[in-house]
């Protein structure tokens, strides 16, 4: 496994896959890596022939600098773990070279980054698309993943992608949950063994929702149903319930004609968890 501290360095690594024909996958990542992250490993591994994975704490998509420190780092397990997991190549860019001095360009999806957790956190998808189109151009990777948990983003990295006409397969992978449903995430060891058992209530009002909207239940209905089960659990407080057009995020109402995607936010003991499910009619 070759672990690249320059963007010179990776593209020197990329271009032997590219000699001897291969296709090349991307995971872009934070680090301090869980499951969800090696399911994007294996999903990108199952569709190229040379997977790079990138590990960068992107400082751009911080709304504070307090909250950029504080971000978990261990560089050394998660080396381990994508060694274990058969990745071939590492980018750890340093933020020089990412964000060049004088640097002064941006990428944005200008309606898409400025709605539902884009409200939430001013600038956070800007900061997203502008390093996620840098990584795109430092690797040039054929596939590129991103989890379905982060909803809103991978869609607006498939729209970036698509605007941008970046030669990229943009593949959304399934979110890695827990053997009891919750949906994995570095948060969650913040949790108490209450909040945790609590926390259930997430993935449980999306599986509610999703049998509701099979049945014919219609929008207002399923968010009924989903507030008023959140409502129900008192360690949890209901932060954020958006049910959009899967595929542009837009508004919808009535009953439930194309996929909609399912967006849901509690606190439970000041641990804010994040769960989605996209429901078909
Ligand atoms: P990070 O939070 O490290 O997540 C990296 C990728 O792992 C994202 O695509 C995210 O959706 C995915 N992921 C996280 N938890 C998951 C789970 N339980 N199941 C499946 N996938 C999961 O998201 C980012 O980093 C950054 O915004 C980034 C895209 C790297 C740009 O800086």
């Amino acid at each position: 496994m070759k672990i690249c501290r320059t963007i010179a360095e990776c593209r020197a690594e990329v271009a032997t896959y590219r000699k001897a024909q291969q296709r090349v996958g991307l995971v872009p990542t934070m680090g301090f890596l869980h499951e969800g992250h090696l399911a994007l490993v294996a999903a990108a591994k199952d569709a190229t022939d040379r997977v790079v994975v990138t590990i960068f704490v992107n400082p751009t998509q911080f709304g504070e600098a307090s909250d950029l420190d504080a971000y978990p780092r261990d560089e050394a397990r998660d080396f381990e773990m994508l060694r274990a997991a058969g990745v071939d190549c590492i980018l750890v860019p340093p933020v020089e070279e990412v964000y060049p001095e004088g640097d002064e360009t941006i990428v944005e999806t200008t309606r898409m980054a400025n709605m539902l957790h884009g409200l939430v956190r001013p600038g956070h998808f800007r900061g997203v698309t502008t390093v996620v189109a840098r990584l795109f151009n430092f690797v040039q990777p054929d596939v590129a993943c991103f989890g379905e948990k982060d909803y809103q983003q991978l869609r607006v990295i498939k729209r970036m992608t698509r605007d941008l006409a970046f030669p990229i397969d943009v593949r959304g992978v399934p979110t890695v949950r827990e053997p009891d449903g919750l949906a994995m995430s570095s948060r969650n060891v913040r949790l108490t063994p209450e909040d945790r058992q609590a926390a259930l209530v997430l993935s449980r009002s999306l599986a509610a929702a999703e049998t509701a909207g099979k049945a014919g239940a219609t929008i207002e209905e399923i968010r009924d149903l989903i507030a008023s089960t959140i409502t129900a659990e008192p360690r949890a407080t209901l932060r954020g319930l958006d049910i959009v057009e899967a595929d542009d995020l837009s508004e919808i109402s009535g009953p439930l004609t194309s996929p909609a995607a399912i967006m849901l936010s509690a606190e439970f003991g000041g641990v804010l968890l994040l769960d989605q499910r996209v429901v078909s009619p």
